[in-house]
């Protein structure tokens, strides 16, 4: 079966975060929503039926997950990913940044630090802060186009054995990187000998680019995952945010029962109905409707680079290796920090996550989603492209 990404659904008046929320959140009025990692697709068709059969049913009583939950996400991890996981590491979160949260809160303590890799999705910052713990950062390097881990600098932070996490971001929003099994070596060896225990948000693990393969942090080594909590979450790849189910995946049964102790102490003890039945349903079917979503993105990237390469080159792409989300690079438009993020909402009508948000480093640069119908990021870019011919014309006279 061949699925329509190019099919314009409309989303207002569906209480959705992108689209009904943007004039409130970004105070303007007709705004061309690219911004929350959030895609304008609808769900596979079959997890849409099993939705559809289920709340036919009508009775919506307490929920468990049967084994045959476990099987699916077991067997996903094992086929898209080669990873082998056990029912037993795999635990309950409503959300990922729920998760972080409650991670923060279970192993470590007020003041302690945690370290983050900047430009960054910005809600591991707000979490830290939020949980009163110190932000220690490890800014990414941006060298010839690649961003990479400055491993001195890492090693330097970490020396002093006071970090007690490290919230590695793989695939890395905003960036796009994938990063490579040497790389995801040696930020776990580190972190082995300066006992830092690593929290790895694998989301967008599924949405990966031609010749780019995620390896699963906890996959590199036996002892990388007995010292990991590995987030992921069928919500990105699938669109399903906002069901907010997760599966954290916890190899020590130390960590685990530290965590399980944790989301009993909040009573988080069972998950809702819709986002089990979706997210087994994901998994078990959605592998078709992945493979097309990766090509139509694949597309999408090919038309973006393209048409800022021919008609917008003020602006330079940073070829992602996953993720939806592509990072610009604004610099040469020669606009402040705020002054970038007012242009993109008040003259190009475009809402987008400017860099500054994701921390150190995110300055001039701005995120957009391409995960949309071709016509909208098209409608997207020409706004863009408007917006920046008439600013050369009046930087020119
Ligand atoms: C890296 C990363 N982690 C977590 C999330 C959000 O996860 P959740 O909606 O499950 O809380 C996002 C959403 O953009 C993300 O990019």
């Amino acid at each position: 079966m061949k699925y329509d990404f190019n099919r314009v659904v409309n989303r207002y008046d569906t209480a959705s975060v992108k689209w009904d929320e943007v004039e409130k959140r970004f105070g303007e009025k007709d705004l061309l929503p690219m911004w929350v990692a959030d895609m304008d697709f609808m769900v596979p068709p079959p997890v849409l039926d099993a939705i559809k059969r289920r709340a036919e049913h009508g009775i919506m009583g307490y929920t468990s997950q049967p084994e045959s939950y476990f099987d699916a996400v077991m067997d996903w991890m094992e086929k898209r990913h080669k990873w082998t996981i056990k029912k037993e590491w795999i635990y309950f979160s409503p959300g990922v940044v729920p998760g972080l949260n409650m991670i923060i809160q279970a192993f470590t303590s007020p003041g302690d630090k945690i370290l983050i890799q900047p430009p960054v999705y910005y809600p591991f910052a707000g979490s830290i802060i939020n949980n009163g713990r110190q932000l220690v950062y490890n800014q990414l390097l941006f060298e010839d186009g690649l961003y990479k881990i400055d491993f001195n600098d890492l090693f330097k932070k970490l020396a002093g054995k006071d970090v007690k996490l490290l919230i590695l971001c793989s695939p890395h929003n905003p960036v796009g990187r994938v990063w490579s099994k040497e790389e995801l070596a040696e930020l776990g060896d580190m972190c082995l000998d300066c006992q830092t225990l690593v929290v790895s948000d694998e989301i967008h693990c599924d949405i990966t680019y031609e010749n780019y393969v995620h390896i699963p942090f906890c996959a590199v080594s036996d002892e990388f995952g007995k010292n990991s909590i590995t987030c992921t979450a069928p919500s990105k790849t699938f669109n399903m945010p906002g069901l907010q189910t997760a599966n954290l995946i916890i190899p020590n049964p130390a960590i685990a029962e530290t965590y399980a102790r944790y989301m009993k102490k909040l009573g988080l003890l069972r998950p809702n109905v819709f986002g089990i039945l979706l997210t087994e349903s994901a998994y078990r079917c959605g592998s078709k409707w992945l493979d097309q979503l990766l090509e139509y993105l694949q597309q999408n990237l090919v038309f973006l680079t393209g048409y800022i390469r021919d008609r917008i080159p003020q602006i330079k792409v940073v070829k992602p290796e996953g993720t939806y989300l592509v990072w610009l690079d604004c610099r040469d438009l020669g606009l402040g920090v705020k002054q970038l993020e007012q242009f993109m909402l008040k003259q190009a009508k475009v809402a987008l996550d400017d860099g500054y948000i994701f921390g150190p480093g995110g300055e001039g640069f701005t995120r957009i989603n391409i995960a949309c119908p071709r016509s909208t990021l098209e409608e997207g870019l020409r706004r863009i492209e408007t917006a920046v011919k008439k600013l050369s014309v009046m930087n020119d006279s």
